[in-house]
């Protein structure tokens, strides 16, 4: 029996469907590559954006035609879009063939509701219980890296966004849970592990003992063998100097901090309910940089907030050439009911699409710029995997987080090399194995 998970949202989400693989495989289950041959099709699904939502809404109505085919196939649905208010409904009325609807906070129900699919009876949970991962397995699909939750849900509420709703409050992972993950991982071989929250920063502070996201840090990078360490995401708000402290005592800990930004509006910043300002921002950014020259900030940008003017706008721009991020995620605001936003008034479309493109092209300029500075050079890489967009063509990425592609056998995958970089094409970087130190 096969199963085929289709995964749409962000690294959370692509870790929980490690978390149902593991629990299907466990169950008999076998992985495949295509839905067609599965006998089990789960959607874990994300709603971050409209767009994820109609692609999703689209998959499922193709759905109907495969069941037609084999009566036996069983659909799940089930992550952040499940979660919504009103979502469970309109999946059991308008997609009748589901078999299975499960929230965010309930997949230790998964195995139980396979087995009342099985026997054709329909089984949907969204209630929020709190489950411990280490009750059941991972099928870890990421070697050489390997996802850790440190704390689940957000508190902070930035109007525009629906995953305080549907992640539900902020929780830690007790340190000894998460110590014991990470070591388990590094004994069975894993060379990078990525910390993931919505907001690492504010770990612990639902614990008891005086334990903080700098504690952690310190913890792992105290641990022997050679290994990265990396974490997302970052607010702004909340990167506190020990942290900053602890990425420079430790080399495992990378130089390479996710601190998505938003805007580089002020007013706008304020209306997002993300706690700081624009000169705030540059000062943490002046801050991290004394500490870390080497530093790779990457971010997340958004335009198009409701009573966003082209000022504020222009202000993104500014502070997008100043801060010279190495990337940057660049997304249209997408207005999600139930948030505070949805209410404000919005920017026509034509006016989010041309910023778009505005933007994207202007942090194009600057990864270029930061390319350029890097011919010739040489890097540590940890060999990731095959970049299947080139023929035979491997792909890694620096401490800083910057993408290498490069030519080498893969029996390399989950080895520190050296790469000198050879091209540059504004965000791909092109090098080869040099065996010259850098
Ligand atoms: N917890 C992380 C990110 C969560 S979502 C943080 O606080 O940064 C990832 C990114 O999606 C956000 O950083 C934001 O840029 C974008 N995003 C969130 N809600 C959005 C919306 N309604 N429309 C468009 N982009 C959104
Ligand atoms: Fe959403 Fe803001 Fe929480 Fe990030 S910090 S998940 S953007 S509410
Ligand atoms: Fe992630 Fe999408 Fe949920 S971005 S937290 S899967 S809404």
């Amino acid at each position: 029996m096969n199963y085929f998970i289709h995964t749409y949202g962000c690294q959370m989400n692509v870790h929980d469907s490690e978390k149902i693989a593991g629990i299907l495989e466990e169950m008999g289950y076998v992985v495949c590559d295509s839905v067609e041959k599965a006998d089990i099709a789960v959607f874990n699904t994300c709603c971050i954006r409209e767009t994820a939502e109609k692609k999703i809404y689209g998959h499922l109505g193709a759905i109907k035609k495969l069941k037609r085919q084999n009566p036996r196939l069983i659909t799940v649905v089930c992550g952040c879009m499940s979660q919504q208010e009103g979502v469970a409904e309109k999946i059991k009325t308008s997609y009748p063939f589901v078999d299975v609807v499960l929230g965010t906070g309930n997949l230790n129900l998964l195995k139980q509701a396979v087995l009342d699919a099985q026997k054709k009876k329909k089984f949907c949970n969204v209630d929020f219980l709190r489950y411990r991962e280490e009750d059941f397995l991972q099928a870890r699909t990421s070697y050489p890296n390997a996802w850790v939750n440190i704390n689940y849900g957000c508190n902070n509420f930035c109007t525009y966004c629906i995953v305080p709703y549907v992640r539900g409050r902020e929780r830690s992972r007790p340190l000894t849970d998460v110590m014991a993950e990470v070591e388990k991982l590094l004994a069975d071989g894993y060379k990078e592990i990525t910390l993931l929250g919505q907001n690492v920063n504010s770990y612990g502070h639902d614990l008891d003992g005086n334990v903080s996201f700098a504690t952690l840090l310190n913890e792992i990078g105290k641990l022997s063998g050679k290994f990265r360490l990396r974490f997302m995401t970052s607010h702004p708000k909340d990167l506190s100097e020990d942290v900053i402290d602890a990425i420079a005592a430790y080399p495992n800990v990378c130089n390479n901090i996710h601190l998505p930004v938003q805007s580089g509006s002020t007013e706008i910043l304020r209306k997002m309910n993300r706690r700081y300002t624009r000169d705030d921002y540059f000062a943490l950014i002046d801050r991290i940089r004394a500490k870390l020259p080497d530093v790779g900030i990457t971010t997340d940008i958004m335009v198009g907030f409701p009573e966003e003017t082209e000022q504020d706008f222009e202000d993104t721009l500014d502070l997008v050439r100043h801060v010279k991020f190495s990337s940057a995620f660049c997304f249209v605001y997408s207005r999600r009911k139930g948030t505070p936003a949805y209410s404000m008034e919005q920017i026509p479309y034509e006016v989010k699409k041309e910023r778009i493109t505005r933007l994207i092209a202007c942090q194009n300029e600057v990864t270029k710029q930061i390319s350029q500075t890097m011919l010739k050079k040489v890097y540590e890489v940890l060999v990731e995997g095959e970049n299947f967009r080139y023929d035979q063509t491997m792909c890694g990425r620096t401490e800083s987080g910057r993408l290498v592609n490069f030519k080498c056998d893969p029996s390399l995958i989950g080895q520190f090399v050296n790469v000198k970089i050879d091209r540059a094409t504004s965000a791909t970087l092109w090098g080869s194995i040099v065996t010259e130190d850098k």
